[in-house]
């Protein structure tokens, strides 16, 4: 059993548990706590993803997440989950700076904040990208289906292949992308059907992300799983824990004790040193 408690996970890890049929998980993760906490419960990759625009800054779309803010947290994601598998989501800043720019990226995720691979939204032309990335040495995980890179409307978020010749087409595009160099691929919101003719075309693990149970591993963000997000989450989260109600619970608990007056109590407070 590969947990992140004991080994440090990599491809190959990744890949063997494909082999044998054994599902990973994935979260993302945008800071220390939440890395040291997935990595105690045997989450096996994390993600720092551009999702972070919406989730920690409260933007409307993902493409206003900052590079140098995603490198700084990805480091600290690193301290806490030294184990995890972890990949380091390539900004839209970046993306649409050229190749140059987002080669230079990820390298800097590898180097700097110990990231094992990157995941860029990949559209039909950027077999080159994939290239260049693997000629690099860089790990590389080609995001299709639904890429929220290209979605800045609420109503953009919508499932994709949905009928036949759009899953041809998906499942062309991650060819190429596998041919190109992809390490592993993520599907975004597809139906089972899709995800199925993709993890049968290609021999490289694909996570899911709302992408059905044929995927080799699968991914959703964390504050959705935990009932913090300030949205609704997408239907396929399973939102397991409701710490919205729990922290909103404890802060209005501390707002009336101090009110009333209950904080600070004897316990709370420095006592003078005993003359000697
Ligand atoms: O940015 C992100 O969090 C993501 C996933 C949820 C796949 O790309």
């Amino acid at each position: 059993m590969i947990s992140t408690a004991d080994a440090r996970i990599d491809l190959d890890a990744l890949r063997r548990m494909k082999a044998q049929g054994r599902p990973f998980a994935m979260l993302t993760a945008y800071d220390y706590p939440t890395a040291a906490a997935a990595q105690a419960a045997g989450v096996h990759a994390l993600l720092i993803g551009d999702s972070l625009a919406c989730v920690v800054l409260g933007r409307d779309n993902t493409r206003g997440a900052p590079f140098e803010l995603m490198l700084a947290l990805a480091e600290a994601v690193r301290r806490g989950a030294p184990r995890a598998y972890f990949v380091g989501d390539m900004p839209y800043e970046r993306m649409v700076a050229g190749a140059d720019a987002v080669v230079d990226a990820a390298g800097r995720f590898r180097d700097e904040a110990g990231c094992d691979a990157v995941k860029i939204e990949v559209a039909p032309e950027h077999d080159d990208l994939v290239l260049r990335l693997t000629r690099a040495g860089i790990e590389t995980i080609a995001h299709l289906g639904l890429r929220p890179q290209t979605v800045t409307t609420p109503d953009g978020y919508r499932a994709q292949a949905r009928d036949p010749a759009s899953i041809c087409a998906l499942v062309d595009h991650a060819r190429r992308m596998v041919d190109a160099g992809a390490a592993m691929l993520l599907l975004e919101a597809v139906p089972g059907e899709a995800s199925r003719a993709v993890v049968d075309a290609v021999e490289a693990p694909v996570i899911g992300c709302g992408a059905g149970p044929a995927c080799d591993g699968h991914v959703v963000v964390t504050h959705d799983l935990l009932g913090i997000s300030a949205g609704r989450p997408p239907r396929f989260v399973p939102v397991l824990a409701n710490l919205r109600e729990t922290t909103e619970h404890a802060m209005r608990t501390y707002v009336a004790d101090v009110a009333a007056r209950r904080y600070p109590a004897a316990e709370h407070v420095y006592g003078m040193r005993k003359a000697p």
